[in-house]
């Protein structure tokens, strides 16, 4: 996945990025997000990423729940997020977070590449 994840996301997103560690202080996982700066209501969530060995223990609902205080806090009450119609553990992921599907668009990130666009309000 390196080459959807360059190092600006962790240098310039700091405040609305984090990481999760195990015991051990060994990465298990971690979420790359940003304040829109188009839409002063809304945030979005670029990547999440938790290690095969610690996935389904509640790191990556952790790593989610810490993005949506920070940008709470920030005044952002709408998250949004894509992933691909392939992936349905990320379909099912997001929508145990409280994600609904907004929409399915053909070719979204270009010839191919259709993206499930999911949003979540904040309450
Ligand atoms: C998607 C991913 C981040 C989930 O992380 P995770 O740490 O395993 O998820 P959690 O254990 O925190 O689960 C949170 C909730 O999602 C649900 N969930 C997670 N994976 C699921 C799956 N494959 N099918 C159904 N539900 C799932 C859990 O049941 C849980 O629900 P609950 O809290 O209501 O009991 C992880 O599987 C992953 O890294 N996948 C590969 C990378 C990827 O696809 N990223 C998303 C691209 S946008």
């Amino acid at each position: 996945m390196a080459p959807i994840l360059p190092r600006l996301f962790f240098l310039h997103f700091e405040g609305t990025s984090f990481v999760a560690e195990d015991g051990d202080g060994d990465l298990s996982g971690f979420v790359c997000g940003f304040l829109s700066q188009t839409d002063p209501e809304e945030a979005y969530i670029h990547f999440v990423g938790v290690s095969p060995e610690h996935r389904g223990t509640g790191v990556g609902r952790t790593l989610y729940e810490r993005f949506f205080s920070e940008v709470r806090d920030e005044g952002r009450s709408v998250v949004r997020c894509v992933t691909s119609p392939a992936n349905a553990d990320s379909v099912a992921f997001h929508e145990a977070l409280g994600f609904r599907v907004d929409r399915v668009v053909e070719d979204y990130d270009g010839p191919g590449e259709d993206r499930v666009l999911l949003l979540k309000r904040l309450t």
